[in-house]
């Protein structure tokens, strides 16, 4: 895929909101913050939940399967596979290492948000 696609309106999400938006034949997550929107993988990078199912509080989307935190502005992982047991979290980290969601370039312009649809592509989200 090349180039900018256009998901929506620029109004189309209120601040602290998510959900997901389709780039072609990609599934990826636009979140709206207080300074602006911000696009990123939607499927959680653990074992593919999708986020958009899970909950955004604070500017930190929680994966509804096992509670992994990101920064929604970075795609930063704050916390990985927190709501397993204790136990098996150590076990988890070494098989399957904590990751940031691969965030896309996103802008607003002539009243709609677009996503550059050539990034989206070229990384595989699905
Ligand atoms: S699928 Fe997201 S934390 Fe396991």
């Amino acid at each position: 895929m090349d180039g900018w696609i256009a998901v929506g309106e620029q109004g189309m999400l209120d601040a602290g909101t998510m959900t997901d938006v389709n780039v072609g034949d990609q599934t990826v997550l636009l979140v709206r913050l207080d300074d602006g929107y911000h696009a990123m993988q939607e499927r959680c990078p653990h074992r593919r939940a999708h986020l958009s199912n899970g909950t955004l509080a604070g500017g930190v989307i929680v994966c509804p399967w096992h509670g992994s935190r990101f920064e929604a502005s970075t795609g930063r992982n704050l916390d990985w596979v927190d709501n397993l047991p204790a136990i098996v979290i150590p076990f988890v980290k070494l098989f399957s290492p904590p990751k940031d969601l691969q965030t896309y370039p996103v802008k607003v312009e002539e009243g709609q948000v677009w996503i550059d649809a050539s990034v989206v592509g070229s990384q595989g989200e699905s």
